[in-house]
């Protein structure tokens, strides 16, 4: 398989649910202008329904399956900026695909941050479904080594989406610069 240059590698944002990757993902996207691709959007296209029914109906495995499936594929693909889900990275299978083929953004958030967006997520998201705050606590910090396979790491407390797209956009053209 070639590698793909530097400069048209797709670009991929990571990080916990909530952090903003589907926002400041379509920012990035407009900046460059590319392709946004939201892979949880993509999966939900294909079973017509939301992550949290197909959880609920098929099971995580059937969900983590496909969202293998779709990753890969879309990786190969140049010159997009792809969002994932905050559990994709799980899948160490899909962390060394996204290592080798694109340029890899890790959305980080601190944990006081992240918990005033709980009341915004708690009803969507299927993994925070029936736990307690020390139980999304502890979810939070196990979820944090999984994130630490990336090439570059944004802290986001404090930012507004236009300057973390901005600062995403910047490091990539002194990457491509310096690089290429
Ligand atoms: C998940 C995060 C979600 C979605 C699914 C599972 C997770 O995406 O893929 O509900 O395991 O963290 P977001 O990170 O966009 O919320």
């Amino acid at each position: 398989m070639n590698k793909i240059p530097l400069k048209e590698q797709s670009i991929v944002l990571i990080g916990f649910m909530g952090v903003g990757k589907t926002t400041i993902g379509q920012a990035v996207a407009q900046k460059l202008y590319r392709d946004f691709i939201d892979i949880d959007e993509v999966i939900e296209r294909r079973f017509q329904m939301p992550p949290k029914d197909i959880f609920a109906k098929y099971g995580e495995a059937v969900f983590r399956q496909h969202e293998k499936e779709i990753i890969s594929e879309m990786c190969h693909k140049k010159l997009k900026v792809i969002s994932l889900g905050g559990g994709a990275f799980l899948q160490k299978e899909i962390q060394d695909i996204c290592l080798a083929t694109t340029t890899i953004f890790f959305l980080d958030l601190t944990w006081d941050k992240w918990k005033d967006r709980i009341g915004l997520l708690i009803d969507s998201r299927p993994v925070l479904q029936g736990k307690n705050m020390d139980e999304i606590k502890q979810l939070f910090d196990d979820r944090q080594p999984i994130y630490e396979q990336h090439h570059s790491r944004v802290l986001t407390d404090d930012q507004e989406v236009e300057e973390v797209a901005d600062y995403i956009v910047d490091s990539l053209k002194l990457a491509w610069e310096l690089y290429a």
